[in-house]
């Protein structure tokens, strides 16, 4: 399989997490397309690589041999897991092997993946052998039958989890009632949204923008692709034998923040905003943010200049707490309203020169707001408080779409 030289890494793909083509896919122009590509997403699984692989490889040689492929994308593991993987590819020609080190996060793991596969079916399974691999030609079964996508659940007949914590069972089901409140349309369409187990049909997905919020994958395939038949295959979700779980309470948080987003953006809100071509989800959270800037440069201007505080001349006090609240609005733009941008080009110069920028694009804003309040005031309505609210509104416009195409636009990492 891989042609060019052997036990080579493949190359990290960059840029937005969008399922190309097929024949755009193959990052090596000379390897053949396949009928499955399973990503296997690792972080320190030292422990499992080697299992893992050779149990999927004699599987598959089984079922479908040379008509599949196994893609490792390990993000460089302190224990060298993707060492040992890529010291594997000589005895299993079908496995190939990415080692990401400028970005990390199980969902964009898998989605990477996905983007260099070359297979008409997209595939994900666990590398710590909790996902039963045998079933994996259950769900090949399925997809042979016309399934657009096939996911092992531990909610149907067969299905269940060996012993799980009260504590741990109770998070499952919980969020996943949350989800059925917040995304019916998504997680009432399966009956394991949690599962980390499955393959789609890549003509489903091609196109889509996958968002890598989060740990849970299967809510993206659903919430953004055009999934038609879902077929399920009942598994037990067995114990880790080496290695431990990389779920915290932060995979909790970041699943209500996805579960949130997607229905934002594909709700009726969000078709709304992709018929205008303009994304009022996001808007309103630059705005919210913006808000939660105006109560900041509020607080400082009373603490530098109030006769009560330190007095200080109104200009400078202004300047300063002018610009402590563009420094607010930048980190929480940055973390929450464009967090799926920022999220792939976390090196701190890319940071530092999306700041600069934001800070540019913000002082501008002020100019444009001074002048616009000025105009207003002087000759459309003389009432200096509606005059200021139509200059922030002209104002956070002119940030957020020149921001939006400048700082936070997803460049080709070079
Ligand atoms: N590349 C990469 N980057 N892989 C990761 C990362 C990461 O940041 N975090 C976890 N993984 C890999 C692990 O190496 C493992 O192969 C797989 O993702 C699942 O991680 P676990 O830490 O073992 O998760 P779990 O056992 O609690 O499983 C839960 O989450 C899985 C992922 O959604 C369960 O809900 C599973 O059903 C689910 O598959
Ligand atoms: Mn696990």
């Amino acid at each position: 399989m891989n042609s060019i030289q052997p036990n080579s890494l493949l190359s990290v793909p960059t840029g937005a997490l969008r399922i190309p083509e097929l024949q755009a896919a193959t990052i090596n122009p000379d390897s053949e397309t396949v009928l499955f590509s399973l990503v296997i997403p690792t972080y320190k699984e030292a422990g499992n690589i080697q299992k893992i692989v050779s149990v999927l490889s004699n599987l598959l040689d089984g079922s479908i041999p040379g008509n599949y492929e196994l893609i490792v994308v390990d993000d460089d593991s302190p224990d060298g897991t993707w060492k040992i993987a890529q010291s594997l590819i000589g005895e299993y020609p079908q496995l190939r092997v990415m080692r990401r080190q400028n970005e990390r996060g199980l969902s964009s793991a898998v989605i990477r993946g996905w983007q260099a596969a070359t297979g008409r079916v997209l595939g994900v399974i666990d590398a710590d052998l909790q996902h039963p691999p045998h079933v994996l030609l259950q769900l090949l079964q399925a997809m042979e039958e016309g399934a657009d996508l096939a996911v092992a659940s531990r909610h149907v007949d067969g299905g269940g989890v060996s012993s799980w914590s009260f504590i741990r069972r109770f998070l499952s089901r919980g969020a996943q009632l949350l989800g059925l409140i917040i995304l019916p349309g998504v997680l009432g369409r399966v009956s394991d949204p949690m599962s980390g187990y499955f393959m789609i049909r890549r003509r489903c997905i091609v196109g889509q923008t996958l968002n890598p919020v989060g740990y849970k994958i299967l809510l993206e395939a659903i919430g953004r692709g055009n999934v038609g038949k879902i077929a399920e295959v009942g598994y037990v979700f067995s114990e880790r034998k080496e290695g431990e779980s990389k779920v915290t309470w932060k995979q909790y948080v970041e699943y209500i923040h996805h579960l949130i987003r997607l229905r934002l953006s594909t709700g009726r809100l969000g078709q709304f905003s992709q018929r205008i071509g303009f994304p009022i989800g996001r808007f309103l959270r630059f705005g919210l943010v913006g808000l939660s800037g105006v109560f900041v440069d509020m607080a400082v201007l009373y603490l530098l200049s109030d006769p009560t505080t330190l007095a200080l001349p109104l200009t400078r006090s202004k300047i300063i707490a002018g610009e402590v609240a563009i420094v607010n609005n930048f980190l929480w733009n940055d973390m929450w309203t464009f967090a799926d941008v920022s999220s792939q080009q976390q090196q701190w110069r890319q940071r530092l020169k999306r700041f600069l920028k934001f800070n540019m694009i913000c002082l501008a804003g002020l100019v444009l707001n001074v002048l616009v309040l000025n105009l207003v005031f002087n000759f459309v309505i003389p009432n200096r408080y509606i005059a200021n609210l139509i200059a922030i509104a002209v104002a956070t416009v002119w940030n957020f779409w020149v921001n939006l195409k400048l700082s936070w636009r997803v460049t080709q990492v070079k």
